[in-house]
């Protein structure tokens, strides 16, 4: 039977998030302040299913803020899962983990917390670049202070260098400059640090551009005095160093890999799928990284073809003919995904309404319908309304847990 809880109203903080970004929400903040964006404050839940778990995802879904311990919040990724709503659902279903839309790695660091085998697949790199810095074992953080200090060092030598074409208009000359050094000083360090060091550096890059934030192409002019971008470097490497010390020795080692939700599985049979695919079209995952893609030389390829819900294919797209797309894409992630769960097996899905031309798109329903269709039981689910005060809207966010009958 359905009950309703109650918890005290917050402000909004996200409350001005629309206006008119080329990419997605705006969020009004440079993404480098390593902020994220959690979840406004929950105002009433709705619980169904059965009690205890019911009540875990309630508890789950209030969660809100920010929250910045171990590598949480380093570095920001759009649409981020409250690291204590991962780490809730996780506690509550034993085994193994997997994300299939793992994104900046929240359940995949709660995962390995949790001391749990856990693995997670994204198609963006920019994801797993950052997904795998995040759940990097402790050691590293020694050997990263060490490579920043002298990459910093390197950067500070008056070289000339070249700057991607693509990202000059969106830097001061000088910043660029610096930026292009940093770059060419990773290259110079050992291997086994490329990858954090260029987390550290692909951390920077909205903050020192004239861009607004990561889902908002607005330029902002801005003026950052010379040396400023190395400092900002160096510091953004400590502050790494001592989040990767603030994880515990010994953690089991999270499995990442490039792969299609719709097709990728995790590499073997798992106990609980835990994720927050994306909402449908409120974000472009994709082309909102192309500043970090230029600097760091990666390219998403047929990422962009592959990308589930995104904003362009509802602006492309009649409404109709997106949603069914989406809908089918949905039934075919959830289906491929529902096939490793071992019996007794689990999947929590956090999963928000969309929103398109202004109207909102449920995904309540078809969420349910794709998990009975892939031959789970729903066991749990909860609801709650996410007031969006500058388009006069409401959207509704949920947790919809499904079982593999053994
Ligand atoms: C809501 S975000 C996940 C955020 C993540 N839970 C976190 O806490 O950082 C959705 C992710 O889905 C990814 N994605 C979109 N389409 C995909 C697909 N077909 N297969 C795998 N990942 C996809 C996007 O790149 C994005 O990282």
């Amino acid at each position: 039977m359905a009950k309703k809880k109650r918890s005290k109203r917050q402000s909004i903080r996200n409350s001005d998030f629309f206006n008119e970004p080329l990419y997605g929400m705006d969020l009004n903040f440079k993404s480098d302040d390593a902020r994220t964006a959690g979840p406004t404050e929950s105002d009433e839940v709705d619980q169904h299913g059965e009690e205890d778990l019911s009540e875990v995802l309630a508890r789950a879904l209030k969660h809100s803020g920010r929250e910045e311990r171990e590598t949480h919040g380093f570095h920001t990724y759009p649409a981020g899962m409250h690291p204590d709503c991962a780490a809730d659902i996780i506690a509550a279903c034993p085994g193994a983990v997997h994300d299939p839309f793992c994104g900046g790695g929240t359940v995949l660091v709660e995962g390995i917390l949790a001391n749990r085998p856990t693995s997670g697949t994204d198609i963006a790199p920019i994801a797993l670049l950052v997904a795998a810095t995040r759940t990097a074992p402790m050691s590293m953080a020694t050997p990263l202070r060490a490579a920043a200090r002298r990459v910093t060092e390197y950067a500070k030598q008056p070289i000339e260098v070249a700057v991607p074409e693509e990202v000059v208009s969106w830097y001061e000359p000088h910043v660029a400059q610096e930026l292009g050094r940093l770059r060419d000083g990773i290259l110079k360090e050992d291997p086994a640090v490329h990858s954090l060091l260029r987390t550290v550096f692909s951390s920077i890059l909205i903050k020192t551009s004239f861009r607004d934030s990561d889902t908002s192409s607005r330029r902002t002019p801005t003026q950052r005095p010379p040396g400023t971008t190395l400092t900002l470097f160096h510091k953004k490497a400590r502050l790494l160093g001592r989040a990767l010390e603030c994880m515990p020795q010994d953690l089991p080692e999270a499995t990442l890999k490039y792969g299609d939700a719709r097709v990728k599985t995790a590499p073997s049979m798992v106990d609980l799928i835990l994720t927050s695919p994306p909402y449908p079209g409120v974000y472009d995952y994709l082309p909102m990284q192309q500043l970090r893609y230029a600097w760091l030389g990666l390219n998403p390829g047929r990422g962009y073809i592959k990308e589930i819900g995104s904003r362009r294919a509802f602006r492309a797209k009649e409404r109709g003919e997106a949603l069914k797309t989406w809908q089918a894409d949905t039934t075919s992630w959830v289906a491929t995904q529902a096939g490793t769960l071992n019996p007794n097996g689990r999947m929590a899905i956090v999963v928000g309404d969309g929103l398109v031309a202004g109207r909102v798109v449920d995904t309540l329903y078809p969420t349910i319908e794709a998990m009975e269709a892939a031959g789970l039981t729903i066991i749990a689910r909860v609801s709650t309304d996410r007031p969006d005060h500058a388009r006069n809207t409401t959207r509704t966010e949920h947790i919809i847990m499904g079982e593999r009958q053994g």
